[in-house]
């Protein structure tokens, strides 16, 4: 189980360990990580997921595209690093992501 940070919009950091083929909105709501809601439950729906990939990272996980992209596009902070985290799928290379969230969450 890879281990993720999450680093709060106020500089907090949270760290859980997320399984492979789980999804990072999935980890947090799991683990009581403020800052991820996750209000559809990871339909692509509702944007209270959202992230920013960190830079380190941006190369593994990919940008969001199509229905994903137009999501965070609609959101009060996108960022080209953002993502929804429930799009985000847990692999064995994903040891230490880490994401950040926006102050809006
Ligand atoms: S949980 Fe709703 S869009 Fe990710």
């Amino acid at each position: 189980m890879p281990l993720i940070f999450y680093v709060t919009h106020d500089g907090n950091t949270f760290e859980a360990n997320i399984p492979v083929g789980g999804n990072l909105m999935q980890g947090a709501v799991d683990n009581g990580i403020d800052g991820i809601v996750g209000a559809c439950g990871g339909a692509m729906c509702c944007a209270t997921c959202h992230c920013y990939v960190d830079d380190a990272w941006i190369n593994k996980t990919g940008v969001a595209e199509g229905a994903e992209f137009e999501m965070v596009a609609a959101t009060s902070e996108p960022k080209p690093s953002s993502r929804l985290s429930c799009q985000l799928t847990v692999t064995e290379e994903m040891e230490g992501l880490t994401i950040h969230l926006p102050s809006s969450q």
